[in-house]
């Protein structure tokens, strides 16, 4: 049954005369392209980090800012991914659009946003979502689900209407040092395209499929 799905990819090329020369910038071509061709939630991404013992983890986080500095998302600082952040800041970050045929690869390094920018993020969310995070200890064993509405309950209480960005939330910033593009090609002979960031500017080379 597996074996049978196979997929001819079509949909376009990567050419290196073509794309620009700054990968965050060629990324926010991609991401719109993603966006207008309805992809279900184009701006998720799978974030691995890789713990003392070597072991890597890999979940989907929600992509909330692209800058020349890098790709921030949001998230607890005493979850499972912030601890293994704090023992080995280098992660590796992976879209995957289907209807594009595209994956692009991003791998650097992790940092903590400033205290500000969380907050500003924090209170433009949706009331549910601001007392979700004060309710959550993240990635820890919870004795039930109702231990979670209870907190919610609690929370809801404690601050009515203004909920303010709990102590332990907040955003990282994923700074790049490269970022592989892949574009699915006829006959398995994909595009894929390597930016690698140099002392002044990116190198881009191609990779065989
Ligand atoms: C579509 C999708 C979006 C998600 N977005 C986030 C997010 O932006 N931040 C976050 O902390 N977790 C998000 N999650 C949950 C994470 O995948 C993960 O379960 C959680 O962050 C705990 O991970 P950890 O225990 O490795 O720290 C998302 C999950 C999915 C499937």
């Amino acid at each position: 049954m597996l074996h049978d799905i196979r997929k001819q990819y079509m949909f376009s090329s990567l050419d290196e005369n073509s794309v620009l020369p700054d990968p965050i910038e060629q990324f926010e071509l991609w991401l719109n392209e993603a966006i207008e061709s309805k992809e279900l939630e184009p701006n998720a991404m799978m974030i691995s980090t890789v713990d003392e013992y070597l072991q890597p983890h890999s979940r989907i986080v929600l992509l909330k800012e692209i800058s020349p500095e890098g790709f921030t998302f949001y998230t607890n600082y005493e979850g499972q991914k912030a601890r293994q952040i704090a023992v080995n800041n280098r992660v590796c970050l992976l879209f995957f659009w289907a209807r594009l045929e595209r994956q692009v690869r991003i791998e650097g390094t992790v940092e903590k946003i400033s205290e500000a920018i969380s907050t500003a993020y924090f209170l433009s969310r949706p009331l549910e979502s601001r007392i979700g995070a004060w309710a959550s200890p993240q990635s820890q064993v919870v004795r039930s689900k109702d231990f979670l509405d209870e907190q919610f309950k609690y929370y809801q209480q404690k601050f009515g209407e203004n909920v303010p960005k709990p102590p332990f939330w907040g955003g990282f910033v994923v700074k790049p040092v490269s970022i592989e593009f892949w574009q699915g090609r006829p006959n398995r002979l994909h595009d894929r395209l390597l930016y690698v960031s140099g002392s002044s500017d990116w190198k881009i080379s191609r990779l065989a499929p």
